[in-house]
């Protein structure tokens, strides 16, 4: 959704989403929130508590194929710890969307048992999707939706704002996802959203947000930067981002005319293959405490 992207989010445009939603939210019985499971903080929105309020709400650790599954395993205890289901899920390959609808019956069990004692059995439930830009919003719909969005567009009284699709019996999603602004006001936040790519490029300076990114991985993940760039025979520990990020470049033989080493290059391999999981599954946010 490249669109999403390039959004500008102002302050008016903020409040005329969250009408948006507020009106969206009325026509639903549950929330699915999408995260990006390598940043399970920096990529919600805590507005989206404000917005939805006490509407039940199940949450998608997405991406789960490029996050560390053991944290993503401990991300899922901490929710539930707190009273929140989230399930990890890949929704390019399809992989753990088959708990979504068990998961949000699963929220919504009391809601189910209060309309069965009313004699509505079977009742459809609706959910909207929603997150924040990039986080794969579409990516789930159109993997639900399969080919049953023609069917329910027909029905009288559907309008643009209010199109569902089937998919499943007796459960819809409406068709637009709710999309929320990421979080900027954050440092650590920010950097975290434009290392994934969530956040565009032009408006930082690559060679830092590299430096930043294999500042973290250092502490985190270092056998990721030794495996990936071959530098096995050299301890991390003591050297700077920088000299890292000089390291990678020399091993890969990024020079320039008169032989300096092109760090520049090699900040966008570092960001390009971090961001296609090519350093391994990494997750840069834990479970604190
Ligand atoms: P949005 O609607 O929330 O803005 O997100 P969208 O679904 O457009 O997904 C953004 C990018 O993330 C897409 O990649 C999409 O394929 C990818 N993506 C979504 N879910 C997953 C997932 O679970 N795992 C992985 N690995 N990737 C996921 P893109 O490069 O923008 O497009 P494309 O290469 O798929 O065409």
């Amino acid at each position: 959704m490249k669109e999403a992207q390039s959004i500008q989010w102002f302050p008016g445009h903020m409040t005329k989403t969250k009408r948006q939603m507020e009106k969206s939210l009325k026509l639903v019985d549950a929330v699915v929130e999408i995260v990006d499971a390598r940043i399970p903080v920096s990529s919600r929105n805590p507005i989206l508590d404000q917005i939805i309020q006490r509407k039940p709400r199940i949450l998608l650790l997405n991406k789960a194929d490029m996050a560390d599954p053991t944290q993503t395993s401990r991300w899922i205890a901490h929710y539930e710890t707190k009273g929140l289901l989230a399930i990890g899920v890949d929704c390019r390959s399809g992989k753990g969307l088959n708990q979504l609808i068990p998961t949000v019956r699963l929220a919504l069990k009391d809601k189910i048992a209060s309309w069965e004692q009313k004699g509505m059995v079977g009742r459809t439930i609706r959910v909207m999707v929603v997150g924040i830009p990039n986080v794969g919003k579409s990516s789930l719909i159109n993997r639900m939706a399969k080919g049953s969005r023609a069917d329910v567009e027909d029905r009288p009284g559907v309008t643009r704002d209010n199109r569902w699709f089937s998919i499943s019996k007796g459960f819809e999603m409406l068709d637009t996802p709710g999309v929320l602004w990421p979080k900027f006001e954050d440092k650590l936040v920010g950097e975290h959203l434009a290392f994934t790519g969530a956040v565009r490029d032009q408006v930082v300076d690559l060679e830092w947000l590299a430096c930043r990114l294999i500042e973290e991985l250092k502490t985190a993940y270092p056998k990721a930067i030794q495996e990936r760039y071959k530098m096995q025979d050299i301890d991390l520990e003591p050297l700077q981002s920088y000299e890292i990020l000089e390291q990678i470049g020399k091993n890969r033989g990024m020079l320039m005319s008169g032989g300096q080493i092109n760090t520049e290059r090699a900040a966008i391999a570092v960001l390009d293959e971090f961001r296609a999981a090519k350093l391994g599954r990494i997750t840069l946010e834990q479970v604190r405490g």
